[in-house]
């Protein structure tokens, strides 16, 4: 039984149910590029309306700091979920005010809105008490379906249901976040060994990751930009390899891990390619690469397979090469060896859903989200759930 209340412990008829939901999707030209987390929160939309609930959902969308930016609308997402859902979601002007409080009061059973991007006020991500109040009104029951912002102590995700619970209101965890919390849970208390895998181009999330990881977990294995990083570090000549994200050189942050964590595995093979991502066959980057080249993808060696297969728990987190641009060797020969291991393994973050697809691992849309909760056991606004202040 989990010490939190699900939104099937719920009466919901008739009430205004606040939805937080992780729509934190990539748009580019005005079109959703990955509908994974939209999908992953059909189910409890779709339970909220059979149980005629008012439905209100909220979400972030990307950093927009404050301001009201209209690239960063939930528009799209809303055209999204009413095709999905078979069923009109408005999207409100905004997330708080007296147009918004009118559109709410005047909903159906059965209806579905979307409130506009929560992070166009500051009072989100700085959980303003006046913000909290003002979301908090628009709900009699509120429901957190945002695992991969549950450590943001946010006013969604950690005053608005403090908040609420602190008057008796119903607060739960819908499905998505629950299946998520289950997902983990056996990582969480999984004993004997563990691999983690960290690759992708997240520096910022991913560094953290490695160190953090590297304290609980036997074997760290990177891949993709994460490696790159780390191979200079170390000193291996990486030419036009990518090594910095938002012009952030992480270097040095490699450099001290490397002297602390003596767990973390440096490739021994790459796949080189021109920058206009043109294979050119695979190397050991300690011998350098060539002028001109870039490492694509991160071969695993036989070391890093057996590891995997003999684990205990194995985590992995972002692509071990450049996938979109076809570079899939590594990733796939981890999906593959993950077939055969005697552990659990859990995959975190959208990214990698279709190399895992057929493989024995579970798929969770969390990132940093992920990488807390299984290194500190914590997160903020599965605390708040449970009615705790942190
Ligand atoms: C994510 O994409 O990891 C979540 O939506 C959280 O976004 P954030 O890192 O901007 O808080």
């Amino acid at each position: 039984m989990p010490d939190y209340k699900t939104i099937q412990d719920l009466g919901l008829k008739g009430k205004r149910v606040l939805v937080r939901l992780d729509l934190n999707v990539p748009i580019k030209d005005g079109k959703i590029a990955d509908y994974t987390r939209i999908d992953a929160c059909l189910k409890t939309i779709t339970y909220l309306v059979n149980n005629k609930a008012k439905t209100i959902l909220m979400s972030h969308l990307g950093r927009p700091d404050g301001e009201k930016d209209p690239e960063l609308s939930l528009k799209p997402v809303a055209d999204s979920l009413s095709d999905k859902l078979s069923v009109k979601v408005k999207i409100a002007p905004d997330c708080i005010g007296q147009e918004v409080e009118e559109m709410v009061n005047n909903m159906k059973e059965e209806n579905i809105i979307l409130l506009e991007n929560l992070r166009f006020h500051s009072g989100e991500e700085a959980n303003d008490p006046e913000f909290v109040n003002r979301l908090a009104r628009l709900a009699d029951v509120y429901i957190n379906d945002a695992f991969a912002t549950a450590h943001r102590a946010h006013a969604s995700t950690y005053g608005v249901p403090l908040k609420l619970f602190k008057e008796n209101k119903d607060i739960a965890a819908g499905f998505l976040m629950d299946e998520e919390l289950r997902t983990w849970k056996p990582i969480l208390g999984a004993k004997g060994t563990g691999v983690a895998i960290i690759g992708g181009a997240k520096l910022k999330e991913k560094m953290k990751a490695v160190k953090e990881l590297s304290k609980s977990f036997d074997r760290i294995i990177i891949g993709g930009v994460v490696a790159n990083v780390f191979m200079k570090a170390a000193g291996y000549d990486i030419s036009d390899s990518k090594y910095m994200e938002e012009d952030k050189d992480y270097t040095d942050d490699a450099k001290a891990i490397l002297k602390k964590c003596k767990n973390i595995i440096l490739p021994s093979e790459v796949v080189i390619a021109t920058t206009d991502f043109k294979e050119k066959g695979k190397a050991d980057p300690k011998q350098g690469l060539e002028k001109g080249t870039i490492a694509a993808d991160t071969i695993p060696s036989s070391e890093d397979t057996n590891a995997i297969k003999e684990a205990a728990k194995i985590v992995w987190f972002g692509p071990l090469g450049i996938y979109e641009k076809g570079f899939k060797e590594g990733s796939l020969m981890i999906a593959g060896v993950l077939a055969e291991t005697k552990g659990h393994a859990v995959i975190g973050g959208g990214d990698l859903a279709a190399a895992a697809k057929g493989v024995k691992a579970q798929v969770s849309t969390g990132g940093g989200a992920s990488i807390q909760y299984i290194t500190k056991g914590k997160l903020e606004a599965l605390e708040a759930l449970k009615g705790n202040r942190l």
